[in-house]
């Protein structure tokens, strides 16, 4: 005990008591935790894709031998392959362990202690997260009861001095977009401004045409959603050449493993299938969000991502929640008092969809 009191000590004092942030965790963990078999999970809490990978992934990561050697710390033929595939230069982009790496570290080389970064919420919480970490201030910015942006509330905010402002389009958890005019007005401000766009695929609507323009502007995008590779821990950030020289040098050498890095090839040469399946997905989105619709006590947000956001009414959320979890259907609850009343839901297969519905239901 002494002695765990001489190593809290030394811990920074505005680190000792941070909260966490809440994670989802594996199918296996939770099938043990809740004691039902790991089949009868099902997993529709972390905007995972049901599809899994493209099979050419697990083929290329079987013939490939030279695990015993570090992967390239430039990246260099990997951002070939992402810039090809995402319609811009090499010197454009930088890869991330998941593109919550990408954030981090735009974190650490913009905000110092007091500075402000802005978002409107709700959204993904790991903004603040990383703010929190390095001493930041998160501004947090409420959107109207529909989950619009108040844009003249993020523009009071800009003028008070923050640095950075990050906008998810589609937003996690709301599953909305942001409207381009008002991204373009606030590029004209002195900030960075973070579109992060996750979920990409699944909205075809993206600011990466504002790219060249901007030399303050960030797309976060990720191969954790449409291609299935949300293990594999892997993402990216397309920005002005000289932000990606900084991040290169901040970065850890070698944060993408080399299977991250064989896993992007195999997927980018598997692009037909992969986005086959995200059309499947869309399609079951709508299917589901027409289903969620016809239950009384649920009130589903339109989505243009691969989960949808649900209203409860007249029965607490956490009800539900806890009842779907008893049968191992997991959903994401939010404690969070803007989100006290929602469910997100994400987008499983019709299987899986059915399994919750008729739950649901009973
Ligand atoms: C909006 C948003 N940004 C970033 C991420 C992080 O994705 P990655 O798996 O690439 O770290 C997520 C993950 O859920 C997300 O919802």
């Amino acid at each position: 005990m002494e002695n765990q009191k001489k190593i809290d000590k030394l811990i920074i004092p505005r680190l000792q008591n941070m909260q966490p942030y809440v994670p989802i965790y594996p199918p296996d963990i939770m099938a043990e935790k809740f004691g039902v078999s790991e089949d009868d999970i099902v997993k529709l809490d972390g905007n995972e894709n049901m599809f899994g990978p493209s099979p050419k992934v697990s083929q290329a990561l079987s013939e490939f031998k030279d695990y015993n050697i570090y992967p390239d710390p430039l990246q260099e033929k990997l951002r070939e392959s992402i810039a090809n595939y995402a319609g811009t230069t090499p010197d454009r982009v930088i890869a991330g362990a998941g593109s919550d790496e990408i954030i981090d570290l735009l974190i650490r080389l913009f905000i110092q202690p007091g500075d402000k970064i802005c978002q409107p919420v709700p959204t993904f919480a790991m903004y603040s997260t990383f703010t929190e970490l390095v001493g930041g201030e998160t501004i947090s910015v409420s959107m109207d009861e529909n989950f619009e942006i108040t844009e003249d509330s993020i523009l009071s905010a800009i003028n008070n001095g923050v640095k950075i402002v990050f906008l998810t389009s589609p937003n996690n958890p709301t599953g909305r977009l942001i409207d381009k005019n008002f991204v373009s007005k606030i590029l004209q401000k002195d900030v960075l401004v973070i579109v992060d766009e996750a979920y990409y695929e699944f909205s075809g609507k993206t600011c990466i045409d504002l790219i060249d323009d901007y030399s303050n502007l960030v797309i976060l995008r990720t191969f954790s959603k449409w291609a299935g590779l949300a293990g594999m821990r892997i993402g990216y950030g397309i920005m002005n050449p000289s932000l990606v020289s900084h991040l290169l040098i901040i970065k850890p050498p070698y944060n993408i493993s080399v299977a991250a890095e064989i896993a992007v090839k195999a997927s980018l040469d598997d692009l037909e299938l992969l986005l086959e399946r995200v059309e499947i997905i869309k399609n079951e989105r709508e299917w589901m969000f027409d289903r969620l619709s016809e239950i009384p006590f649920m009130e589903p947000i339109p989505s243009d991502a691969n989960f949808i956001l649900t209203k409860i009414v007249n029965l607490e959320s956490v009800e539900l929640y806890n009842r779907l979890l008893s049968k191992g259907i997991l959903v994401r609850y939010y404690e969070n008092e803007l989100l006290k009343n929602y469910l997100r839901i994400s987008i499983g297969s019709r299987e899986q969809n059915q399994k919750l519905l008729d739950f649901i239901k009973q």
